[in-house]
């Protein structure tokens, strides 16, 4: 079975071709950044009119790499939410329009549910269940994963996501966006240690994050060190920061699956391509005799193979979409 997938739910225009049976046949991903860098973050309107610009050509990419024509696809699937209206509707109508030409069934995948499945793309695959932390520009989020379309949300930010905090602190120090990588490449040379930055661990019992706190001390500490003669310590900032992020993931996480008593653990979304995270979640996962799965850094940020993934699921289950179905900007997860 041929999998076309079609993934355009913020800034990036991406398609793949992928066989169910865990195979990535091609993964095509046309990124906007140097649309938005100027305005350090994403314009939605810049965007959606960029994915109209792209949807084709990265499609026939998509099929042309994995060597395929559109006659031997089976199935088409295709991002409906959450994320911007304006990006998803782009992917979302063009995927049900070639459906409908063509003749071929069409399902709408949640971009979260796509996050969450995304390790089964990978050689080493967690068995069900499992507890996932999916944490991205627009989402930080735990799961309690029972089977590949049965989800329950164990906690979620009150405020920013991870992401969005990576990328306001690059902002502020003038780092461009997305800022996440940045910053990680910057803190391998500073020090975690320099700054004392909050952690805010909400109550005891909550899985839930919060991050809104974190980038005001940073902002404030910017402001008081930028009023000395002294030159900004970026990489001390910087390993300082993303410590502060990782050890309440990594915590918040670890309280997960205490909570869920499953033993395999799985993460996903554009932050988990952090190495400073993948490290400590690891190292705290084989203290804790726990089983962690990590997607390759190019399954962790937005791409359309893992859309394919989840949308073989929807498919196994009879949830199709017709012509009249629309998109959705929150996710019911
Ligand atoms: O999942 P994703 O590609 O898009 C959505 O949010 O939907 O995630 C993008 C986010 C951005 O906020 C970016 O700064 C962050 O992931 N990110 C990282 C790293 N790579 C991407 N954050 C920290 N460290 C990284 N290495």
């Amino acid at each position: 079975m041929l999998i076309l997938a079609i993934e355009s739910s913020c800034d990036d225009t991406a398609a793949a071709v992928i066989e169910p049976e865990n195979r990535i046949l091609s993964s095509v991903i046309s990124s906007q950044d140097e649309i938005h860098v100027r305005f350090g973050g994403i314009v939605p309107e810049l965007a959606s009119r960029r994915h109209i610009e792209m949807i084709r050509p990265v499609v026939h990419q998509a099929l042309a790499q994995a060597g395929v024509k559109l006659e031997d696809i089976d199935l088409i699937a295709a991002t409906q939410g959450p994320g911007l209206v304006g990006s998803l509707l782009v992917g979302f109508t063009f995927a049900k329009a070639l459906a409908l030409v063509n003749n071929l069934p069409c399902v709408g995948v949640d971009h979260m549910a796509a996050h969450l499945l995304s390790c089964l793309l990978e050689a080493q695959q967690p068995s069900f269940p499992y507890t996932a932390l999916i944490v991205s520009g627009g989402n930080t989020s735990l799961f309690a994963v029972e089977d590949p379309l049965t989800f329950t949300r164990l906690g979620r930010t009150r405020d920013d996501a991870a992401g969005e905090a990576f990328d306001k602190v690059a902002k502020l120090l003038d780092l461009g966006y997305p800022g996440g990588p940045e910053i990680s490449r910057l803190a391998t040379s500073g020090n975690p240690h320099t700054f004392a930055f909050p952690r805010a661990r909400l109550s005891k019992e909550s899985l839930d994050f919060s991050f809104s706190g974190l980038k005001t001390s940073v902002a404030a500490c910017v402001h008081k060190l930028k009023k000395t003669d002294r030159t900004l310590p970026i990489p001390d900032i910087c390993a300082s920061f993303q410590e502060a992020v990782v050890d309440v993931l990594v915590d918040k996480t670890l309280a997960a699956c205490a909570r869920t008593g499953y033993r395999s653990v799985v993460i996903g979304g554009g932050v988990a391509a952090n190495p400073r995270l993948r490290q400590a979640l690891s190292n705290r996962c084989t203290e804790e005799g726990l089983q962690l799965f990590m997607p390759s850094p190019a399954l962790c940020t937005d791409n359309a193979a893992m859309i394919g993934i989840a949308g073989y699921y929807q498919f196994l289950s009879g949830r199709f979409v017709d012509a009249d179905s629309d998109a959705y900007s929150r996710s019911p997860l």
